[in-house]
């Protein structure tokens, strides 16, 4: 039988006892979903798998995205994409190297955005130490939600918020990340029109769905009060004591959910240092907002 352990974080489990190259059983999955609702990123240690077998797993979580970036793809699984700092033999890079390089939530400037992303780890980098580097970062936005006074809860629902690629680039570029992406079509410019307060297609629960890489406008403030309030709640999503980090080992499959967290990738490594994962996205559904009387009637859950 398989086991939930919390991390003793803020958020994030280890569950024990699925092998995820085999068939998961409909126990299996049920048990694995029940923990990501409630821990927002779950990591099943020690896994072995070939591309086919990681497509299979992360297939019965949904329908799986093919992410727009062919180059990146890995050959003959259009399902898996890589995130690596490998070059090439032409010194091209063979995935993304800067996947998430500022607090995010995958997929958000799309209209129905990415629901749970699963990276599976094939190399990670090592320091001197030995300790493994590029850890990833996780935040739990029901929390922060939850945790709001209730005027900023009042205040806040009901607001929608314009969220955009072109947003998410501009970040990376102030912060020197690379930028070796295509150049943007309109409607990615264009942006999209999501809730500030969202609720979990699943759990039901109410998260914050404001960031600092995607956000770029609440609707109906001033640009100013836009701008601070955008920051006040996406700094609030990521306080110190609201994360659980993430360190890797070769084998570990890890699932997080978009809706319900935010997560930041660590780039404290370099060549020759080599990070290798694949990762698989399950599309999401058009975000519904929070109904206007939750903020009134509901306490910090
Ligand atoms: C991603 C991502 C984090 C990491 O693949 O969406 O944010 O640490 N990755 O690679
Ligand atoms: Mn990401």
């Amino acid at each position: 039988m398989a086991t939930v352990t919390p991390s003793g974080a803020a958020l994030g489990a280890e569950i024990r006892g699925i092998d995820a190259s085999v068939p998961l059983s409909d126990a299996g999955l049920a048990l694995v979903l029940q923990a990501l609702h409630t821990h927002k990123v779950v990591v099943l240690r020690d896994q072995l798998l070939q591309p086919v077998q990681q497509i299979a797993f992360c297939a019965r979580f949904g329908s799986l995205e093919e992410h727009v970036l062919a180059q990146f793809l890995v050959p003959g699984h259009r399902e898996l994409v890589r995130v690596s700092n490998v070059l090439d033999e032409a010194g091209k890079p063979i995935g993304l190297v800067d996947a998430g390089r500022l607090w995010h939530s995958d997929g958000a400037f799309l209209d129905k955005p990415n629901l749970y992303s699963m990276l599976y780890a094939i190399e990670i980098p090592h320091g001197a130490d030995g300790r493994s580097l590029g850890e990833t970062w996780f935040v739990d936005t029901a929390k922060a939600y939850g945790s709001l006074p209730r005027a900023m809860k009042q205040r806040i629902t009901g607001l929608t918020a314009l969220n955009s690629l072109e947003a998410v680039y501009a970040a990376m570029h102030k912060d020197k990340a690379a930028l070796n992406r295509p150049p943007l079509t309109e409607a990615q410019r264009r942006g999209v029109v999501h809730p500030v307060v969202r609720v979990h297609p699943h759990s039901g629960q109410l998260c914050l769905y404001v960031s600092r890489a995607a956000t770029v406008r609440i609707l109906g403030l001033a640009e100013e009060d836009s701008r601070a309030l955008i920051d006040e709640l996406a700094d609030w999503c990521v306080r110190d004591e609201m994360q659980y980090h993430h360190r890797w080992r070769e084998g570990d499959l890890l699932i997080w959910d978009n809706c319900g967290g935010q997560h930041l990738a660590i780039g404290d490594y370099a060549l020759p240092q080599r990070r290798l994962m694949h990762r698989a996205t399950v599309a999401g559904i058009e975000p519904v907002g929070a109904p206007a009387h939750e903020s009134a009637t509901a306490d910090a859950a």
